[in-house]
């Protein structure tokens, strides 16, 4: 499976802080954005990753990760000229794919759970047609909506419905079969003028191979679209982190645990970091245990 990171966008909710950066890459208490969509990836076993931005961003994005290498990972870019939509990533990508299943992410959404790769990793592994992942909140209104049968089947799938049939969220992870490119560029733009992602959903919801898979109340997932729910975001890693010592969506640490690096390149991607950052001691200290 490859996997593609959607990171452009205009930002506009956030502004002034979007006005001159992307939004993917303002800090989640202490890594930039993206790493957490990323994280997800590497987690996932996926190697192979696409990241796309708009054009006045995309160099950035290969400043600060390059191409991969150093976290034993292969990272392509690629730029969305306009924000024409969640399901043009696909289309972007679709030489990059070549047809194989993919994991799509938004660079904005983030996920922390116990056993969440273990989660993914198998819904990765007995994919048929797509799989959704749901989380429950309090205001659906303001996300894709679905709704399923006993089976995990979705019925019923609208994006940000007045009157919501269910408190299932549709977050910004995606998995799909290798049909997803043709599919999406067969879409139709909506009348907003986007490609839209419920949409291309709804294709497998009619043929009755759409999944959800309800994350439930042990994880936590973040849309950091508005300035509360960035600061909600960064004050829940804090937490975390702090309490347990531990650093959530470390990328240097996860290719490590992946077997993707050694302890050696490891005490490198530490030493680079530079010890006076407690990201940077922390990596370091990984390495020498
Ligand atoms: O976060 C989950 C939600 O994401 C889902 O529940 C919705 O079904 C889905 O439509 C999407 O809703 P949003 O309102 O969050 O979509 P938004 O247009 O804000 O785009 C989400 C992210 O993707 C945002 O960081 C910008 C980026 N983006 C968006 C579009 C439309 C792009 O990079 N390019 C685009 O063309």
């Amino acid at each position: 499976m490859r996997g593609i990171i959607l990171a452009g966008g205009s930002g506009t909710r956030l502004r002034p802080l979007t006005s001159v950066h992307s939004k993917q890459l303002l800090p989640v208490y202490d890594k930039p954005m993206i790493y957490y969509p990323l994280s997800v990836l590497m987690h996932t076993g996926i190697r192979e990753i696409l990241l796309i931005s708009g054009p006045e961003h995309v160099d950035t994005y290969r400043s600060l990760l390059g191409d991969g290498s150093r976290l034993g990972i292969h990272l392509r870019y690629a730029v969305q000229e306009e924000p024409r939509g969640i399901a043009e990533a696909l289309v972007l990508g679709g030489s990059f794919t070549r047809g194989e299943p993919v994991c799509l992410i938004l660079g904005d959404n983030i996920f922390y759970g116990h056993r969440l790769p273990e989660l993914l990793r198998r819904e990765a592994g007995h994919l048929d047609g797509c799989t959704l992942f749901g989380y429950p909140v309090s205001d659906p209104e303001r996300y894709g909506v679905a709704t399923v049968d006993d089976t995990g089947t979705i019925v019923g799938l609208t994006e940000k419905p007045a009157r919501p049939a269910s408190n299932l969220a549709v977050t910004g992870l995606y998995m799909y079969d290798g049909t997803a490119t043709e599919r999406a560029a067969a879409l139709a733009p909506s009348d907003r003028g986007e490609l839209e992602i419920t949409d291309l959903n709804l294709g497998y919801v009619r043929e009755g191979r759409a999944r959800l898979v309800n994350l439930g109340r042990g994880s936590a997932w973040f849309d950091t679209g508005t300035h509360d729910s960035l600061l909600e975001a960064a004050m829940f890693v804090q937490v975390l982190e702090k309490r347990q010592g531990i650093r959530i969506s470390c990328l240097e640490e996860i290719a490590y645990r992946m077997g993707y690096v050694d302890k050696e390149r490891l005490a490198l991607l530490g030493k680079e970091l530079s010890a006076s950052s407690g990201y940077g001691r922390y990596v370091m200290e990984l390495a020498a245990t």
